[in-house]
């Protein structure tokens, strides 16, 4: 299936990043040499889209857009138009999802959350993608630990899983170890059809008061509307200060090579 659009949610408070985020938004903090949110932006180009919609809050929306669209475009970004869309309050992820409908109108979209970057030289969107169908929406799915299962949305499986796909009955938002329905987590990464809109219209506030993208994928698995692509690679999340750190060494690994594995041997001491 080719997608055009990407919808990348980044109005949230970013608190477990403070005191960083008191005055810069948390998609604008830096990994390596550039904001996290343009690894999230480079990622949807490479996956074919030519549009990103960033949904922003309504203090520090400005500068996230300001980063892609001054001195003109940036380099390898020249085809793909940015679209900011403004969530005045942070309501939650499936309202902020919400706040991109009219942008997207009839198309299915890829949402990526900008606190996860890939690993270098990984993909998803393109496994989403493929094992996409026109009526159902894909969402990206990794084993947890039990400590994890109180800090992700755990899908609630349908099927055997086949080749990594899996179809998913429903989702619950941070059930914990003992009411978990699988280990399987969603992490940041799906290609939703437009039927995700009036269902998020009409889902209420959830976990933490906050209207849960995860509650709306429940109701697309109730419907049987929802698949599961299982990744064999974890994604970097940069929404906490160890993640970040963890996330630039990666990265920086990366694009430094040698020079920098010689660093972190001797600050290791071996
Ligand atoms: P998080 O819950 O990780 O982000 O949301 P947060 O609320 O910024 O983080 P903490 O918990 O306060 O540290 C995941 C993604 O959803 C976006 C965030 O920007 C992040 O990319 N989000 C969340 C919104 O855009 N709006 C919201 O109302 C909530």
């Amino acid at each position: 299936m080719d997608v055009e659009v990407a919808v990348i949610p980044a109005a949230g408070r970013g608190t477990r990043m403070r005191p960083a985020t008191r005055v810069v938004p948390k998609a604008l903090l830096t990994v390596v040499d550039r904001p996290a949110i343009q690894y999230a932006v480079e990622e949807a180009a490479r996956a074919g889209a030519s549009e990103a919609v960033i949904v922003v809050d309504l203090d520090t929306g400005h500068l996230v857009q300001q980063h892609f669209l001054v001195e003109g475009r940036l380099p390898g970004l020249e085809e793909i138009r940015i679209r900011p869309v403004v969530q005045e309050e942070p309501l939650g992820l499936g309202h902020a999802v919400w706040e991109a409908r009219e942008m997207v109108r009839d198309r299915p979209f890829f949402c990526l959350l900008a606190d996860n970057i890939t690993p270098p030289g990984v993909d998803v969107l393109p496994q989403l993608a493929r094992v996409a169908d026109p009526d159902k929406s894909v969402m990206c799915l990794r084993r947890l630990s039990d400590e994890m299962l109180s800090a992700y949305g755990v899908v609630i499986p349908a099927s055997e899983e086949e080749d990594a796909v899996l179809e998913i009955a429903g989702a619950v938002e941070k059930p914990g170890p003992k009411d978990a329905p699988s280990r399987l987590g969603l992490i940041g990464r799906y290609l939703f059809t437009p039927e995700i809109f009036p269902i998020l219209e009409k889902t209420e506030p959830g976990v933490g008061g906050e209207i849960q993208l995860t509650d709306a994928i429940h109701e697309l698995g109730r419907r049987g509307k929802a698949r599961g692509y299982v990744a064999d690679t974890d994604l970097l999340d940069v929404g906490t200060p160890l993640g970040l750190l963890e996330a630039s060494v990666v990265l920086g690994l990366d694009r430094f090579g040698d020079e920098f594995r010689s660093f972190l041997k001797e600050v290791c001491g071996h």
